[in-house]
């Protein structure tokens, strides 16, 4: 007998059919059984007359919970059964896989008048028994979102004729000068997990490829604890030839705002359900993003608004400094009340490999922060002349021998051009309004985490 998803059996009622899935609830007393299936696709009640049907009872009463059954029977309706209103009056159960008592618990149990509350399993003990947490409603439709995304984000894309690659992750030099690098033994040699595929999308665009784009991962050896950083994450990262900082912007916010749409259109239901249980000011927040127009400072008349606000800030803001979570949060927050793209950022606190602009202290770079997160896109206008780049790379200590194919790229034909890199997890949780980044990956990579 062939399969049918929990979500279709509204289309076969009255008709024999065969569900599979985990016992995510059972209730068995002396008379009745009614066990909650799930599968990927949503929840059933199943229930059961036990007078009626005895030769089930000794498998129902084996049965635990997130143990695996298949049941073939009928759909009925039934105005008293609170899930859709449809219960399935079953011939036949199988256990195909008893499970123990499980080692976490993934949400919270409150307190009753007959016995104590329960505490959810902390996030590292989940983690080490993550197939397990993903099992949870909460879980499986972010992911149904995240994939939502990447659809809306090559969608994008493609249609406005970028071009996709994939670039090596094993790397000769590191590219953002700021973050770790994790050293690897090449054969003979030493070798770099890349942090992120920036000289190779730069290598395309002297390929005369014009526009394109890369999803992929990164690697960073940061030692930040912080909620949203983790060592091996995804970018999304276009490039755009003849192209300036304005161009990476316009980009930026039309593709921000596509897959934002993109995702309230499609995922409708997923994003109600964490607007109720997750993050209450969600879909609010997801329409003003997309009807509002993001706002532009330079990092120089960011910092003078900012100072206003010093006697508050742990970190004191002075011109230089690298903006801490508690200053990007005030702009978004407090100053702008909207995204902002913060731009022209000191040299100093930048990838070498950044435009630098005419004043001599500040390079043509832009980063979007958004409320809740922080940072979500890093990007910059690339410097395209290769004097002022080999002096870049001299004033940082680097030996420019290291950089030669990249240096090279300037000097058979090039052309200037912009892209950015956009957080990957960190637009899931915006989407999603789950605040750590541990709980978007599938499979997270987090500073002194990983028992893989
Ligand atoms: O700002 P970043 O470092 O930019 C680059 O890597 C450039 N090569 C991009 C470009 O211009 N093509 O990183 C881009 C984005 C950040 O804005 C942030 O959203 C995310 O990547 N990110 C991290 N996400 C999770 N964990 C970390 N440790 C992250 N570091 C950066
Ligand atoms: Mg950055």
């Amino acid at each position: 007998m062939e399969r049918t998803y929990i979500a279709d059996i509204k289309n076969n009622l009255g008709k024999p059919v065969l569900v599979q899935g985990f016992v995510e609830n059972l209730r068995d007393s002396k008379y009745m059984a009614f066990i909650v299936l799930k599968d990927i696709s949503g929840k059933i009640q199943i229930t059961v007359e036990k007078e009626k049907l005895p030769e089930l009872c000794p498998v129902i009463a084996s049965l635990t919970q997130d143990s695996v059954i298949s049941v073939v029977g009928t759909a009925v309706e039934n105005d008293f059964v609170k899930m859709g209103g449809v219960e399935i009056i079953p011939e036949s159960i199988t256990a195909e896989s008893i499970a123990d008592a499980l080692p976490i618990v993934r949400k919270e149990i409150p307190a009753t008048k007959k016995r104590p509350g329960v505490e959810r399993s902390s996030i590292d003990q989940r983690i080490d028994y993550r197939w397990i947490d993903l099992r949870t409603d909460e879980n499986q439709l972010m992911f149904k979102v995240q994939t939502a995304m990447v659809n809306a984000m090559r969608e994008f894309l493609i249609d406005r004729n970028f071009i996709e690659i994939h670039t090596p992750k094993l790397i000769g030099a590191a590219s953002e000068s700021g973050a770790e690098v994790f050293e690897v033994k090449y054969f003979d040699r030493l070798a770099y997990l890349a942090q992120s595929p920036q000289f190779y999308k730069q290598m395309a665009m002297a390929s005369g490829f014009e526009r394109i784009f890369e999803v992929g991962p990164v690697f960073r050896a940061e030692k930040s604890y912080t909620q949203r950083h983790a060592a091996e994450f995804w970018m999304s990262e276009p490039e755009i030839a003849f192209a300036d900082l304005n161009d990476d912007m316009e980009l930026a916010e039309a593709m921000i705002k596509y897959v934002i749409s993109y995702v309230m259109e499609n995922c409708k239901s997923e994003l109600e359900f964490l607007n109720k249980f997750v993050d209450k000011g969600l879909l609010e927040r997801l329409n003003s993003v997309v009807s509002s127009d993001f706002a532009r400072v330079t990092y120089t008349d960011a910092v003078k608004e900012l100072e206003k606000y010093n006697d508050e800030f742990d970190y004191k803001v002075y011109w230089g400094c690298d903006l801490q979570t508690e200053h990007e949060r005030c702009l978004t927050e407090r100053i702008f009340k909207r995204p902002v793209f913060v731009t022209d950022y000191p040299k100093e606190i930048k990838a070498f490999y950044m435009r630098l602009n005419d004043d001599g202290k500040t390079v043509a770079a832009v980063d979007l922060l958004v409320m809740g997160i922080g940072e979500i896109i890093g990007g910059s206008q690339r410097e395209e002349r290769l004097d002022v780049l080999t002096e870049r790379i001299e004033e940082l200590g680097l030996d420019p021998k290291d950089y030669w194919w990249y240096l090279d790229l300037r000097r058979y034909g090039g052309v200037k051009h912009s892209g950015f890199g956009l957080g990957f997890e960190r637009l899931v949780m915006y989407l999603t309004g789950i605040s750590n980044i541990r709980d978007v990956l599938p499979f997270p990579r987090t500073t002194g985490s990983a028992d893989f």
